[in-house]
């Protein structure tokens, strides 16, 4: 008989998840704790915007004309647990208030409501991001406290969807990488994810410690080769060297490549800046922190990039916000995506907002929550909007949309035909020919 599968925390990461295992041809329930996400997804409707995951959804939750039924939801960890054969925790892990170190409340909390309901041999596969050492922790607390015992096993499947890809990369990981203690759970694990790896995805099997730190490590990474590009922005400012230009020609070498060196004001979101503090944090609790070190300059790099870019937009309209309006092109942390969580963004738009700009944010799906995490800010529901009456018009999050505007038309409206490109993604001579100075992080001025 075909697994039944629960995912435990349905949002970004659950939600996709839980819909891909439907269409992977599993019976799914997904629970979260939050009543008004379950009714929405219930419904058919996503909690947030992802390209692709509301048709995903609609495929295969129960009670929508046409779907294959194959998706129900709950908040009951009773139901959840007499349901599943393998249950997937995806619950949210976010930094600890005034510490680096991770909140690890809502995963324990989630080990602790499932675990007596496991009354029958089962696998829990745990996907937040965790500190190592936490899979061997819950292993031992889950078989403790699960009427199943030892029998109710634990693994570890790290995960590596990208916001704006999600429906795409949980179909089609490049990679599976599970961290377990034994072999039916590497069996299990086989069987669920039977599709991908027959596609050819690499099915990479390890131990807990390993799986763990797979996840980190790779994000730091990412972290490193997007902060050393801005380092060399940095470096090209000061030299009146281009660093778009810079990036081209290092990324020829396949050694380096050319992906993530695009200079710009960094980058933030629910996961980066989060997980390369909680590795640090778990780096020094291991007595390895000096190995880390070099994080803390990638975090400071990162979060320098924010601060530099209110100064070019200071120094763009004459050295001081006062009665200045400025117009902010994008809010979500990166584009096809509604998220905000430590937007650069939006830390941006407040910093100039704190110094008497008068703002007006535009964003083509994180309107709604970049109002409520600012809710003093200035909105427009168009960028035409946005920049009507502006001083200084400022590009922050690299949507297309935004690279298929109409400089001539925006030219019409602003006060001042001003543009800084936070993100090196406009076309400089398209807006200069429309008569605005254009300025990029890292490059010369022009
Ligand atoms: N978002 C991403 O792109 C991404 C990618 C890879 C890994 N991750 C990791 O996945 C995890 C989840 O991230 P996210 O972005 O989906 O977070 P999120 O905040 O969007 O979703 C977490 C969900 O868990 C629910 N929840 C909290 N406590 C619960 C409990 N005890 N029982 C049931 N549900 C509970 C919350 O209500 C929320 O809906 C994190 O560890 C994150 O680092 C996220």
């Amino acid at each position: 008989m075909a697994l039944k599968i629960t995912v435990i925390g349905t949002g970004y990461l659950g939600a996709t998840h839980a819909a891909a295992m439907a269409e992977l041809g599993f019976e799914v329930l997904g629970l979260d704790v939050v009543p008004e996400k379950i009714e929405m997804l219930q419904r058919g409707e996503v909690p947030m915007y992802e390209p692709g995951l509301a048709e995903l959804l609609r495929r295969h939750v129960a009670g929508i004309e046409g779907s294959t039924g194959r998706l129900r939801f709950t908040t009951s960890y009773e139901e959840a647990g007499a349901f599943g054969d393998v249950h997937f925790v995806c619950v949210n892990t976010p930094q600890k208030h005034g510490e680096y170190a991770c909140d690890m409340s809502y995963v324990d909390s989630a080990f602790d409501a499932l675990a007596p309901h496991l009354t029958r041999p089962t696998l829990v596969v745990g996907k937040s991001t965790v500190p190592v050492g936490s899979a061997a922790r819950l292993a031992e607390r889950l078989a403790a406290a699960a009427p199943a015992g030892p029998a109710a096993e634990l693994a570890w499947n790290p995960e590596f969807l990208r916001e704006g890809f999600a429906v795409q990369d949980t179909l089609h990981p490049d990679r599976i990488v599970v961290g377990v203690a034994g072999e039916k759970a590497e069996e299990l694990l086989r069987e669920v994810y039977a599709k991908p790896i027959a596609e050819g995805s690499p099915f990479i099997v390890m131990d807990y410690p390993t799986a763990e730190l797979v996840k980190t490590s790779a994000n730091s990474f990412l972290a490193t080769k997007i902060s050393f590009i801005n380092a060399m922005a940095e470096v090209c400012e000061a030299a009146d060297g281009d660093v778009v230009k810079l990036a081209e020609a290092i990324g020829h070498d396949e050694r380096i490549g050319k992906k993530f060196l695009r200079a710009g004001i960094g980058f933030g979101g629910g996961c980066l800046p989060k997980d390369l503090r909680a590795f640090m944090a778990r780096a020094g609790e291991l007595g390895a922190d000096q190995a880390l070190t070099f994080l803390r300059e990638i975090d400071s790099i990162n979060m320098r990039r924010r601060g530099h870019m209110v100064e070019l937009a200071r120094d763009a309209v004459g050295g001081g916000f006062l009665g200045k309006r400025v117009a902010v092109l994008g809010a979500t942390f990166k584009p096809d995506s509604d998220d905000v969580r430590d937007s650069p963004a939006l830390n941006v738009a407040g910093q100039i907002h704190l110094q008497g700009g008068q703002v007006t944010v535009y964003d083509p799906k994180g309107m709604e929550n970049a109002r409520r995490l600012f809710p003093t800010l200035g909105y427009a529901d168009t960028a035409l909007e946005a920049v009507r009456g502006a001083d200084v018009v400022l590009h922050l999050t690299e949507w297309r949309e935004f690279r298929e505007l109409d400089p001539a038309a925006l030219a019409e409206v602003t006060a001042e035909r001003r543009i800084l490109d936070g993100r090196n993604a406009l076309d400089p001579q398209l807006w200069r020919k429309a008569g605005w100075t254009y300025r990029a992080l890292g490059r010369p001025r022009a």
